[in-house]
């Protein structure tokens, strides 16, 4: 089994940001889990598959691979073979992750890959359940959270930063309706575990937060 920092927390509370420079500073392999929610859900977008038809959800996981490589210490995901890391991060993406990932075949298609991971190399993989279902035995736990406002205008000033025109209110409102779904569906919903590690990043700088994570760590 390899060392294995899980990391969890609601959209937005920096758990990328973050992990990965944690995975830098021990070395570590960074495994982005809602790349992988992220990667099925291209796959139902490419279909044109309704999120809210479950079954149609479910039937299409039976021709999606998902897979996961690195290009100079960058996480890639692969979809049938194909590299599609530079589409995975558009609200659209993001949207329909939420909403699908709440059903079981698509949780089913990536528990396996994501224990697989953890128990060749040491890693820190973070997601909605990492701690709490896929890996209950990490060795350390985080969760990550902060305010709706500070994550809503943390989106915001990223958008703005890559010319992308938005409103703060709407960020917000989205932030609010993922955290409502992520936290209330039936299947591994997003919460802390109870021997969880809880870091509010709201006042805190990214540099900070990586100290008190690597403080926990081996
Ligand atoms: O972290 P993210 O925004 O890239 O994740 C996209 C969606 O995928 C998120 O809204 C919920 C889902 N997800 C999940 O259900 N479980 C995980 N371990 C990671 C992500």
């Amino acid at each position: 089994m390899g060392y294995n920092v899980a990391v969890d927390g609601p959209a937005g509370a920096g758990k990328s940001t973050i992990a990965k420079l944690v995975a830098k500073e021990k070395g570590y392999i960074y495994v982005d889990t809602g790349a992988m929610y992220r990667g099925l859900a291209i796959h139902f977008l490419k279909k044109g598959i309704n999120p809210d038809n479950k079954k149609a959800v479910a039937d299409a996981c039976r021709d999606a691979q998902v897979t996961i490589g690195y290009e100079n210490g960058a996480q890639q995901i692969y979809l049938n073979g194909e590299n599609v890391t530079a589409m995975l991060r558009t609200e659209e993406v993001g949207n329909m992750a939420s909403k699908t990932s709440a059903i079981p075949e698509v949780r089913q298609k990536l528990l396996e890959l994501q224990r697989s991971l953890a128990e060749e190399k040491d890693v820190i993989m973070d997601g909605r359940d990492i701690g709490t279902n896929i890996l209950p035995e990490a060795d350390v736990k985080i969760y990550l959270t902060a305010s709706v406002e500070t994550r809503a205008k943390r989106r915001f000033d990223e958008l703005k930063a890559k010319g992308i025109e938005c409103s703060l209110e709407e960020i917000a409102r989205d932030i609010k309706e993922r955290d409502e779904r992520d936290m209330t569906r039936e299947i591994a919903p997003l919460r802390r575990a109870e021997d969880a590690v809880l870091i509010d990043s709201s006042e805190m700088t990214i540099t900070q937060v990586v100290e008190a994570i690597c403080s926990y760590c081996r």
